[in-house]
C-alpha cells in the first residue's frame, strides 16, 4: 500500500473541516454562504482524494455518513446518566401551581427564570461526542438502556460527526447531548402519498415515521428520510462548564449542534404562559409536530437543588398544548363498501381547517355509534384530530332544526345494488355480492399491501383502474395481465406497465402467511394468518380443515374457525385458491426454533415500545418459540409494558402476572 504524501493528508484535512462548516451554516444556521454545486465539488474532491488512500479516511469524514452495512439488530446502550421524562400541566392553573411550588421549595419569593422550549413530537435521543467526534448515538428508550443508532444518525445531515472547535483546541473531552430526531410535516405528506400509491402502509403520524425511519437495519432506507435534530438537555459534559440552560444552548450551538430557533428565556411563569399562548397559535406554522412547551428552569444550580421525584425532575415541565377541535356541519352520510363486503357510513363535512389542514370527512365507524350520538345530516357537530391526525367526531353541538331523519343503512350496495344483510346483535351491515366491484377492488388492494404480497407499483389508483376496466375479477387475475393490458390504462407508460409486470412476478415467491393474510378472510389478520400457516403449512391443508381442526389452533375461537370454514366452503374462493396455489412458489413454513428461553410461553403486548413495532415484537416472540394473545389471563406467563399501557397492566398486577419493561422485554430477547 501506498502511504498518502502529507500534501494530501494535509488537503484532506482542509476538506474536511471546510465540509463540516458549511455544513453547519446550512443545516444549523440556515445560512449557507455557499452554493450547493460549490459544496458537491468539495465533497467529490474528498471522495477521491479517500478513495485512491483509503487509510486517510477518519470515522467523522462527511463522506462517512452512509458507509455502514445493514446490521442485524441494534445493540444496547446504557445511559451513563437516566433520560428522564416530564411531569405535564393541563392549564395554566397547574403552571402556576407548578411556578408555586418552585418558589415555596427555593425559599425564594422573586421570579424564577424560565428556558422555554418547544415540546417536539419526535423520538428521543442521546448523542456521544468523545473529544469533539461523534462516538455514539442511542434512543432514549426505557431511559435507562436504550438502542445504539449511531450509523442511522450518521446518515442525518442536521448531525455533525465532528463538533466545530470554535475556541481553538478547547472542544470538551466527553459531551453527552440529548434531544429529539422529528421527521418535517411536509416530508411526511410526501412520503405518506407515495406509500399509499404503492399500496404500503401509511404512517399514523410523522412520531411513527421519524421512529419506523430510525429503527431501519440498513442505515440506506434511513439516510432516504428526511430526519432532522433538534438538541434541547445535556447528559453527563466532561471539559466544558455550562451554568444555565440558556449557556448550554448556545455554547453547543457555537459547537455546531442544531439548537430550536423558538426557545426563549422567561422571566417569571408570567412569560411562560405567554409563550404557550403564541406558540399555539403558530405551531400550525411550524416544519414539524409540536405537542407544548416544556418550561424548565434555566440556573443549573437551582436545578440541582429541586432534584427530582420518580424518573421525571422538579424543575421542568410540560404544557401540552389543547387538543385540536372545531364545529362544522354535516353535509351527507355516505356508505363505502370495505373488501369483506362491510359498509361503513362516512360523514361528509363542510371542509373546515383543524389542526393546519382541511377536514371534509370523518369515519363514523357503525350504525350503533351514529344512533348513540344521535348524528343526522344537517346538523353542527364537534369534531376533533385524535393524536392530531383521523378527525373524529365528538358529539353533535346544535341539532339542526327542523331535524333530519335518523340515518339508516341502505338496503342495497351503494356500489353494485346487491342485498345488504345485518346480522342481529351484530354492528355492521355487509354487501353479499362476491362479485361487487367495490369489495374486489378492496380485496385486490389488500391482497397487493404490504402485509400480504406485497406488489410494489399496485397502488390504490392502479387496482381502481384495472377493476373498472374489467380486467381482474378475481385475486390470481393480477398474475394474468398482460404489458398491452397495462399500457392500455390511462397515465400508463410501457415503462411503468413493465415494472409493475415485474413486481407482479417477484412477488410470486412468498411466504404462505402472507397470502393466508391476503386472501382476506374475514377475522384473519397477520395474527391469526401466522398461526394458521404454522399449523397447517399448506393452503391445501388449511382448506381442507374441519371447523374442530381450526378452533384447535391457537387463539382461534369459534368465530374465527366459523369465518375460514365458510371462506373455502364458498366453491368460488376455493377455485381461486387452487389456482393461486399453482401460480404462487410458496415457500415451505419455517418451525419456530422453540430452544429459546420463550418456548411455550405466553405474552401479552400493551402500551407503545419505543425500540420496536408491535409487529416485529411478536415476531421475535413466536420465533423463540412463544406466543402471543391479546388479552391477560391467569394463563398469561408475561405482559410486556411499553409506554402509556393501560388496563392491561392493571389487570396483570391484579392477577400477579410478571411485567416487563422494555429493558427486560429487550434482554429476554436477547439471552439466547
Ligand atoms: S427535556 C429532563 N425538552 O419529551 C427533561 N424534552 O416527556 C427531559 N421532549 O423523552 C427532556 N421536546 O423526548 C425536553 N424541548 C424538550 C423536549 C423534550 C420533546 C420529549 C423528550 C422526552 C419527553 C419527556
Amino acid at each position: 500500500m501506498t502511504d498518502a504524501p502529507a500534501k494530501v493528508r494535509a488537503e484532506a484535512e482542509t476538506l474536511r473541516a471546510r465540509l463540516n462548516y458549511h455544513n453547519y451554516r446550512y443545516y444549523v444556521l440556515d445560512d449557507p454562504e455557499i452554493s450547493d454545486a460549490e459544496y458537491d465539488a468539495m465533497l467529490r474532491r474528498l471522495e477521491a482524494l479517500e478513495s485512491k488512500y483509503p487509510e486517510i479516511v477518519t470515522l467523522d469524514s462527511p463522506t462517512q455518513r452512509v458507509g455502514a452495512a445493514p446490521s442485524g439488530k441494534f445493540a444496547p446502550v446504557r445511559h451513563r446518566r437516566p433520560m428522564m421524562s416530564l411531569s405535564n400541566a393541563m392549564n395554566a392553573d397547574e403552571m402556576i401551581e407548578f411556578d408555586k411550588r418552585l418558589k415555596r421549595l427555593l425559599k425564594n419569593e422573586e421570579e424564577v427564570e424560565y428556558v422555554a422550549e418547544v415540546k417536539l413530537d419526535g423520538l428521543g435521543i442521546e448523542l456521544v461526542y468523545e473529544h469533539g467526534t461523534l462516538a455514539i448515538a442511542s434512543t432514549r428508550g426505557d431511559g435507562e438502556t436504550g438502542e445504539d443508532v449511531t450509523a442511522n444518525i450518521k446518515t442525518i445531515k442536521s448531525v455533525p460527526l465532528r463538533l466545530l472547535d470554535p475556541a481553538q483546541g478547547k472542544l470538551p473531552r466527553l459531551l453527552e447531548v440529548r434531544g429529539e430526531v422529528i421527521f418535517p410535516k411536509r416530508a411526511f405528506a410526501k412520503l405518506n402519498a407515495e406509500r399509499e400509491a404503492r399500496g404500503e402502509p401509511v404512517f399514523a403520524n410523522p412520531r411513527n415515521a421519524a421512529a419506523g425511519s430510525l429503527r431501519q437495519l440498513d442505515p440506506k432506507v434511513t439516510a432516504s428520510r428526511p430526519l432532522e435534530v433538534f438538541l434541547y438537555a445535556p447528559g453527563v459534559i466532561e471539559g466544558a462548564r455550562y451554568d444555565s440552560q440558556w449557556e448550554f444552548l448556545h455554547g453547543i450551538r457555537a459547537l455546531g449542534l442544531r439548537t430550536n430557533p423558538e426557545s426563549k428565556l422567561c422571566h417569571g411563569v408570567g412569560e411562560v404562559l405567554e409563550y404557550w399562548s403564541a406558540l399555539t397559535e403558530k405551531r400550525h406554522s411550524l416544519a414539524y409536530d409540536a405537542d407544548g412547551v416544556v418550561a424548565k428552569v434555566n440556573s443549573f444550580a437551582l436545578q440541582e437543588q429541586l432534584g427530582e421525584v420518580s424518573r421525571a425532575p422538579r424543575w421542568a415541565i410540560a404544557y401540552k398544548f389543547k387538543a385540536q377541535q372545531t364545529e362544522t356541519v354535516i353535509e351527507d352520510i355516505e356508505v363505502q363498501v370495505g373488501r369483506i363486503g362491510s359498509l361503513t357510513p362516512v360523514a361528509k363535512l363542510r371542509p373546515v381547517a383543524l389542526a393546519g389542514v382541511t377536514i371534509s370527512n370523518a369515519s363514523l365507524h357503525n350504525l350503533d355509534e351514529i344512533r348513540r350520538k344521535d348524528i343526522r345530516v344537517g346538523d353542527t357537530v364537534l369534531i376533533e384530530r385524535a393524536g392530531d391526525v383521523i378527525p373524529y367526531v365528538v358529539r353533535v353541538t346544535k341539532p339542526a332544526s327542523p331535524r333530519a331523519r335518523e340515518f339508516v343503512m341502505p338496503a342495497k350496495c351503494p356500489e353494485c345494488g346487491a342485498a345488504v344483510v345485518h346480522e342481529e346483535g351484530e354492528a355492521g351491515y355487509f354487501c353479499v355480492n362476491a362479485n361487487c366491484p367495490a369489495r374486489m377492488r378492496e380485496s385486490i388492494r389488500h391482497f397487493a399491501s404490504k402485509g400480504c404480497l406485497d406488489i410494489e407499483g399496485l397502488g390504490d389508483k392502479l387496482v381502481a383502474q384495472l377493476v373498472e376496466a374489467g380486467l381482474v375479477h378475481e385475486l390470481d387475475d393480477i398474475f394474468h395481465l398482460t404489458k398491452a393490458q397495462l399500457a392500455g390504462l390511462e397515465r400508463m407508460a410501457d415503462k411503468s406497465a413493465q415494472n409493475v409486470l415485474d413486481a407482479i412476478s417477484a412477488a410470486r415467491k412468498t411466504t404462505l402467511e402472507r397470502v393466508i393474510n391476503g386472501l382476506g378472510i374475514r377475522h384473519v389478520g397477520e395474527h391469526t394468518a401466522r398461526q394458521l400457516a404454522l399449523r397447517f403449512k399448506s393452503l391445501e391443508a388449511l382448506s381442507a380443515a374441519s371447523e374442530e381442526e381450526l378452533r384447535a389452533v391457537r387463539d382461534i375461537g369459534p368465530e374465527v374457525a366459523h369465518s375460514v370454514r365458510e371462506y373455502f366452503d364458498e366453491p368460488r374462493n376455493l377455485r381461486a385458491v387452487r389456482r393461486l396455489e399453482k401460480l404462487l412458489e410458496i415457500e415451505p413454513v419455517a418451525e419456530p426454533s422453540g430452544r429459546g428461553a420463550l418456548r411455550d410461553k405466553t405474552f401479552v403486548l400493551t402500551g407503545t415500545l419505543e425500540s420496536m413495532s408491535r409487529d416485529e415484537a411478536e415476531r421475535r416472540i413466536i420465533a423463540m418459540g412463544g406466543r402471543t394473545t391479546g388479552s391477560v389471563s391467569r394463563k398469561t406467563d408475561f405482559v410486556v409494558a411499553g409506554a402509556d399501557a393501560g388496563s392491561k397492566l392493571k389487570r396483570a398486577r391484579e392477577l400477579g402476572i410478571r411485567v416487563l419493561d422494555e429493558r427486560e422485554f429487550s434482554n429476554l430477547l436477547n439471552e439466547r
